[in-house]
């Protein structure tokens, strides 16, 4: 696969209709500081000017009858297939115990296709019919209710655009002792963002009547890990769902079919797939999946319990490892961010190792517990250059770096590396994953 990143102009624009590099900096800069709309309105407009006149050399497609209709829409043939990265940590003994990477280097916006949202899976995919499949509410509640998928369906329903982020996200970076030279989504790609849609758990614990010593709950999986965490009732009654839809289709599989649940903003594992149990509890249950796992050791030897936030955290997609640049000259940078705690109110971008920065602009919306699309063009010399981002949330966090993160947890702490992602531009264009 061709990973040279092309330049922003196209290479048959005629010289003389070629815009001048340092006025499209300038525009990039000025629209940085200005109004989203414009900035794109102009960056459109600078591009029309190479067109090419209409009316003349018509290729085939332009002048015969297109393929007939399909019932569910394919990428284009002549796209190279976009796949996430699966890696099972046991190989044929338990195949779907590990993790389908989202490759966010080759993703555009903030919307994860669902065929590319990560998976990350404790034993695998259960194939569940969903006319059998029943979610049981009970332990400290009035009235112990179970539903079908088809009375859960015909409750009312809200929607959500939100991210999920495995806590082991970028554990590479964390443990490896030179950083894995793989893209951006092998390392990074435990995360995804999806418009979800499903029932307020509120609605359907206030029609159980949590009794008044209910403060925790035990979410369940029905897969044969059981895979089931604690939850603080409080979460449940602030923005938790109870999922059916994922970007307007019915959850899949490996994302929870029939029925997930959704805790924005906290991390992934606590977001129970196939959700077959929710048992209301005096207190935290302490199952294997939050004991064994997901709890984080520190460096003073202590462990953190109950981390549920996700950090602030921000990565550039492009450039970003394994790419090759073109050639000095006008290229975007561009990547994601987004915040547990909520909006992500600035992302930062330095071209030289952390030494100074300088304001992205951030395209679209800034939604709370949402992936965040940045992007600064970035006039490149052909020097040796170090890019790195830094995302800041509306609650005043700023991602740590690479040292902070070591310094507070064990040498081999891996969960909730949130900490600033650095690439290495080589003189030759080259581009690897460096530790800072
Ligand atoms: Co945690």
């Amino acid at each position: 696969m061709d990973t040279r990143i092309p330049k922003p102009y196209g290479e048959a624009v005629a010289p003389a209709q070629t815009l001048d590099r340092r006025d499209f900096l300038k525009q990039g800069i000025k629209v940085a500081g200005t109004a989203v709309a414009g900035g794109i309105a102009g960056t459109a407009a600078l591009s029309a000017q190479g067109a090419e006149p209409i009316g003349k050399d018509f290729p085939a497609w332009s002048n015969t009858m297109g393929k007939g209709l399909s019932t569910y829409g394919q990428p284009s043939r002549f796209e190279d297939p976009v796949k996430r990265y699966a890696a099972s940590g046991y190989g044929t003994l338990a195949p779907g115990t590990g993790s389908a990477r989202s490759p966010i280097e080759k993703l555009e916006g903030v919307i994860t296709p669902n065929g590319l949202h990560y998976d990350r899976s404790h034993n695998g995919t259960p194939d569940i019919d969903p006319a059998k499949h029943k979610l049981l509410i009970h332990g400290l509640v009035k009235r112990p209710l179970t539903f079908s998928i088809a009375e859960l369906s015909r409750y009312p329903m809200v929607s959500r655009i939100c991210f999920l982020e495995c806590a082991g996200n970028s554990s590479g970076n964390a443990v490896a002792a030179e950083p894995p030279q793989v893209s951006a989504g092998n390392v990074h790609g435990l995360i995804s963002c999806a418009d979800w849609t499903g029932v307020p758990l509120a609605l359907l614990l206030n029609e159980a009547g949590v009794e008044p010593g209910g403060k925790w709950l035990l979410a369940e999986g029905a897969d044969s890990a059981a895979m089931s965490r604690s939850i603080p009732i409080e979460k449940a009654f602030d923005d938790a769902i109870v999922a059916l839809y994922q970007n307007g289709e019915r959850i899949r599989p490996e994302n929870g079919y029939p029925v997930r649940l959704l805790l924005p903003g906290w991390e992934g594992n606590m977001n129970v797939k196939w959700l077959n149990r929710i048992k209301v509890t005096d207190g935290p249950t302490h199952t294997k999946d939050e004991t064994s796992k997901y709890s984080d050791p520190m460096a003073d030897g202590k462990a953190r319990q109950f981390t549920f936030e996700q950090g602030v955290k921000s990565v550039i997609t492009r450039p970003s490892g394994t790419m090759t640049m073109s050639g000095a000259g006008l290229y975007e940078i561009t990547g994601i961010a987004w915040s547990g705690a909520g909006r992500i109110s600035r992302v930062e971008i330095s071209l030289d190792g952390g030494a100074t920065w300088r304001d992205a602009l951030l395209t679209g919306q800034a939604l709370p517990k949402s992936v965040v699309r940045f992007r600064l063009p970035w006039e490149w010399n052909g020097s040796p250059a170090q890019l790195q981002s830094r995302a800041i949330d509306e609650k005043g966090n700023v991602q740590p770096t690479r040292k902070m993160y070591k310094a507070e947890n064990a040498v081999d702490g891996r969960f909730h590396n949130n900490s600033i992602v650095a690439w290495g531009v080589d003189a030759d264009g080259s581009i690897k994953n460096v530790y800072s």
